[in-house]
């Protein structure tokens, strides 16, 4: 028996998961005993990859696609921050049962603050997309005090639901809060810009305004790649900064790290290094 306490992350596909590298270079870092695997979760068998690993001694696991839903679905308790993104990314095993969070939006905000240097107090925030991607980060965001977040979907009716839904939590932050279709764009440059669509899988750049971005806009996709994506490279024609979500996947696996451990990683150094890799692959 391994004398280490096991952690896994489950998807379909999960081949390509960085999580087990990043996890493992945080438990090198932190001198945590963490031992941290991946498991190909059945696309009609979610509940059982999990309950197999509770089984068999498993202490925690990192969820992703298609199965934050599942995981949301499946824990007998929720953090706010996961109950209302309907998303579950992190399930922690306990004595009271499986306890679900959301790691995402954390992972959005402390990389664009801690590793970009970009403060959000004050700002004025575009959020493009109304899935479950930007739901996740809503909340997160709402923490940092923004001066106002706008959120801007292909389908301005989905986007309409999420002002409707997250309505009392920016009125009790004090951030002004609005959305619908592209023409809810405000006018004059915002000074981040997240692109949470799905739009960068496939190459496709979502609609806003050029007038949205300028040379003090932080241009944040959350997809990543070994080139720059499709709306990092327009951003950069318009004179923004770009940024790729890198940077939000080491955080998101931070802050899961600080949920099963108590101890927060560093995700500078872990980031650094994890960028080196994927340009030698180019
Ligand atoms: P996720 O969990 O990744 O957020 P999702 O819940 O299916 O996935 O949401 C996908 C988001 O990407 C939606 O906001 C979607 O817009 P619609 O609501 O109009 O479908 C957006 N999206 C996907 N492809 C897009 C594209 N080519 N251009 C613009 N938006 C796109």
């Amino acid at each position: 028996m391994s004398q280490k306490d096991r952690y896994a992350v489950i998807g379909n596909p999960i081949e390509h998961s960085k999580s087990p590298w990043i996890h493992a270079k945080f438990a090198e870092q932190t001198g945590e005993p963490v031992e941290y695997g991946r498991i190909l979760g059945p696309l009609d068998g979610f509940t059982r990859g999990v309950k197999a690993f509770i089984a068999s001694g498993g202490r925690g696991m990192n969820v992703t696609v298609p199965f934050k839903l599942e995981a949301h679905a499946l824990a007998d308790s929720l953090s706010p921050r996961a109950a209302k993104a309907g998303a579950v990314n992190t399930l922690a095993f306990g004595p009271d049962g499986v306890r679900g969070d959301n790691t995402d939006g954390v992972g959005l905000v402390r990389d664009t603050e801690v590793n970009l240097g970009v403060s959000l107090k004050g700002a004025r925030v575009l959020l493009l997309g109304a899935g479950g991607a930007a739901r996740s980060v809503v909340l997160p965001i709402f923490d940092r005090a923004p001066a106002a977040l706008t959120i801007v979907n292909r389908t301005a009716a989905k986007a309409h639901q999420l002002v409707d839904q997250f309505a009392r939590d920016a009125a009790e932050s004090g951030v002004r809060f609005s959305g619908g279709g592209v023409d809810s764009v405000e006018a004059g440059q915002y000074d981040v810009i997240v692109n949470a669509t799905a739009g960068s899988l496939d190459a496709a750049l979502p609609d806003c305004e050029d007038t949205a971005f300028g040379a003090g806009t932080l241009a944040y996709d959350m997809m990543y790649g070994a080139q720059p994506t499709v709306f990092m490279q327009h951003a950069e024609k318009l004179g923004a900064r770009a940024a790729d979500g890198l940077g939000m996947l080491v955080e998101q696996a931070a802050e899961s790290f600080f949920i099963w451990r108590g101890v927060r990683p560093d995700g500078g150094p872990v980031l650094r290094e994890l960028r080196q890799t994927l340009a030698a692959k180019t």
